[in-house]
């Protein structure tokens, strides 16, 4: 569910006409609905009743400082991958010390940052890694709290480059070997053993996977408790969400209507299949949903630039581009595309849907179907959330878009739109050119 909707024939974010936002803030710019992150946070919270359980936010989904700032008020700690990301929990007036830090290659300031600002816990996914963060933690006088990432050799049947809980992928310790792995890091005199961390992949549309994973990790985290008093189990995040007919499925009718088999995954069919493996743990159960939180809470607003009509082919060229939401260009990902104003007397176009930028590779959408719209008419791209602002870039020098927060029927911009000067700010011509 979602709060996306027509209101008579126009696109509204909860109150919030969206042509008015873009009047005032110009296109490309992102807008957030924070009603429908809170219902997420809560679905999620409810799913899960019966667990100590805590969600750490995947902040790499989107880490604007306001979003931050939501999901920390309705209580949620974050689970971050850069000092970046430590620094904007930071900036965003949160707190470190509900936070996990994870990724395959931390660095020594990184490590240091993350110790100095109390981070909860480490999630380390090598050997190597424990003697780097035992070695940071001793010059600081610390004992740093970690947690091995476990690989549990399941395949997570999502897009190849967001699979992450298969042997041959590159992150976690294998769990023939990570009994290993605990027994070396108890003998690091700087490490204390927290927890046990586990991550199979991202937009996953069935709960067997996680189902599996959660069952061949469980016994080992039972292991830890007895042996080394592990406190918590993360089972890392990877919820999907409905990226076709995203629109119809803000309605709970829809949903509803859906036969139960057939039924997306849920955080309410989640809950009910983790609850009862890993209630008898007894171990706090931390949760790292980034796409879930968000996904469905965002949209892209661009404008028609030109209708192009070809030779058996039309193109609809909008100004946002791959640099804006570049998912269609990197994952064949699909986005609903709608008017921002919806008139039935229309016809219905089908056409690619292509940015400006100069490769073949900018598309939103191939023969997509969709109302006649011309230049200068808006549109929207449904359920871009999660990692659209967060993967933008200046490619053809083109500036970051702009965010807007919609709560009820306030919106604040909570991200201008970059301009040209700081694009450059860092840019010299070296004097040996002059
Ligand atoms: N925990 C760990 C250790 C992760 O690596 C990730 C995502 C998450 C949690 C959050 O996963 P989520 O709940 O958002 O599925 N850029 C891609 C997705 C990359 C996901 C990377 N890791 C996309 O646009 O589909």
């Amino acid at each position: 569910m979602h709060h996306f909707h027509y209101s008579g024939r126009d696109l509204h974010c909860e109150s919030v006409d969206l042509a008015a936002v873009a009047k005032l803030y110009g296109t490309p710019t992102y807008v957030y609905s924070a009603g429908t992150m809170a219902d997420n946070y809560r679905r999620l919270q409810r799913g899960l009743e019966g667990l100590d359980a805590q969600l750490c936010y995947a902040m790499k989904a989107n880490s604007n400082l306001a979003v931050l700032r939501h999901f920390a008020n309705l209580g949620a700690g974050f689970d971050l991958v850069s000092g970046g990301e430590i620094r904007r929990v930071i900036a965003a007036g949160a707190d470190v010390k509900s936070s996990v830090f994870a990724g395959v290659g931390k660095t020594e300031p990184e490590i240091r940052l993350a110790l100095e600002n109390g981070i909860f816990s480490f999630h380390v996914e090598s050997e190597p890694e424990l003697g780097r963060i035992n070695h940071v933690a001793g010059k600081l006088g610390l004992k740093a709290p970690i947690a091995i990432r476990v690989n549990p050799d399941v395949d997570a049947k999502t897009h190849a480059k967001i699979t992450t809980g298969k042997s041959d992928n590159k992150f976690g310790i294998p769990l023939q070997q990570a009994a290993a792995a605990y027994e070396a890091a108890a003998k690091y005199p700087h490490l204390a053993i927290k927890g046990v961390q586990m991550h199979i992949g991202s937009q996953l549309t069935s709960v067997t996977p996680f189902v599996e994973a959660v069952e061949k990790v469980a016994p080992f985290a039972a292991d830890l408790k007895a042996r080394f008093g592990i406190t918590y189990f993360s089972i890392g995040g990877g919820m999907g969400i409905i990226y076709r007919d995203a629109l119809a499925s803000g309605q709970p009718a829809w949903w509803e209507a859906q036969p139960a088999e057939t039924r997306p995954l849920t955080p309410e069919s989640y809950g009910a299949a983790m609850v009862p493996l890993l209630q008898p743990l007894g171990l706090k159960v931390l949760l790292e949903h980034g796409r879930f939180m968000v996904g469905n809470a965002g949209i892209l607003l661009a404008k028609v630039e030109h209708l192009k009509r070809g030779a058996g082919k039309n193109f609809l060229v909008v100004d946002a581009a791959m640099n804006d939401l570049v998912r269609p260009a990197m994952y064949e990902s699909f986005h609903e595309i709608v008017p921002l104003h919806r008139d039935s007397s229309r016809r219905a176009l089908t056409a690619d849907i292509v940015g400006p930028i100069c490769e073949s590779g900018d598309c939103f959408a191939k023969d997509r179907q969709i109302q006649e719209v011309g230049e200068g008419e808006l549109i929207a791209f449904m359920s871009a959330g999660a990692y659209g602002y967060t993967m933008a870039s200046r490619y053809n020098t083109r500036a970051m878009p702009a965010e807007v927060l919609v709560k009820g029927s306030a919106f604040e911009l909570v991200n201008a739109r970059e301009s040209f000067e700081q694009m450059i700010a860092g840019e010299r011509v070296p004097a040996f050119l002059n």
